[in-house]
């Protein structure tokens, strides 16, 4: 069994192989001058793990050139980062479903594909043969022991949150919008007071940073910080965030960031040997 590395998730795959004490496979990949991309794969394999996240539309591209240079193999494919999962329904009419697209067209070439905590349930359920990693443990073991607050952007991400803070052994909540005139709506803690204290909230994705930065803005903490499993960080997300006061963003190693200093890799390895082992 090899481990391939995908283009977008190469640390990753390192410390997964590692882990697994797995081969990785010498993987080249290229572009053409007119942009069109090119990959190739060393030596026959039998059973090739691929890790690649999507979170461009190369990245797919990637992936389809991957499963055809290994066509003879038995693939399993870890996309740690499901990227286009967003799109989970049609919410206008005409629209393209695009994570059944994904799903459909990953599931046409792995016998398995492993994901972490995918953007929704719905997006989930058009896979048939998913094996989703929470990655909310992680966030919280980066602050055990350490007098935070883990606050949810809103209500319906509580739940991961309280994953996170259950670990870190922290009091968590979400943020609500409060109406406090005709023409100001604040957005507050729903059960704590925050006055004063240090704040982490915490996201499963942070891609403007739009949400996080409204959030921290009118938040009375004396410290704001700001952790998420996939660290998209679309245009000036990071400039945006600072601007808004937040101190620090951390995130998992989904995508590969500057900020990703928690690596799921341990437990993409579990979930490998769970399946594969
Ligand atoms: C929303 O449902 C997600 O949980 C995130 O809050 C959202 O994707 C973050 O996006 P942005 O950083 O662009 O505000």
């Amino acid at each position: 069994m090899h481990v391939i590395p995908g283009p977008a998730s190469p640390v990753l795959s390192e410390r997964v192989a590692t882990e697994l004490n797995l081969p990785l496979a010498k993987v080249t990949y290229g572009t053409f001058p007119d942009g069109e991309l090119y990959v190739k794969v060393e030596r026959d394999i039998e059973d090739a793990v691929i890790i690649q996240s999507i979170r461009s539309s190369n990245d797919i591209v990637y992936l389809m050139l991957l499963f055809d240079a290994l066509s003879n193999s038995r693939i399993t494919a870890v996309v740690p980062y499901m990227g286009y999962a967003r799109q989970d329904r049609v919410f206008s009419e005409g629209e393209a479903v695009s994570i059944r697209a994904i799903a459909e067209f990953l599931e046409a070439h792995a016998e398995k594909v492993i994901s972490v905590n995918l953007h929704s349930r719905e997006a989930a359920s058009h896979f048939k043969n998913l094996v989703e990693i929470d990655a909310m443990p992680k966030i919280g073991e980066r602050y055990k022991g350490q007098d935070v607050v883990m606050v949810s952007p809103d209500r319906g991400s509580v739940e991961r949150v309280k994953v996170a803070a259950r670990v870190a052994g922290c009091e968590y909540d979400y943020l609500e919008k409060v109406r406090i005139d005709a023409e100001t709506v604040e957005i507050q803690p729903k059960n704590i007071d925050v006055e004063g204290k240090r704040v982490v909230i915490v996201d499963d994705i942070i891609s403007t940073g739009g949400t996080i930065a409204r959030a921290a803005e009118t938040l009375e903490a004396s410290y704001v910080e700001a952790a998420c499993v996939h660290a998209v960080l679309a245009a000036n997300a990071l400039n945006r965030l600072y601007s808004s006061g937040v101190r620090k963003v951390t995130a998992t190693d989904t995508i590969e960031q500057p900020v990703s200093e928690i690596s799921v890799a341990d437990l993409i390895a579990n979930a490998i040997s769970d399946v594969l082992m």
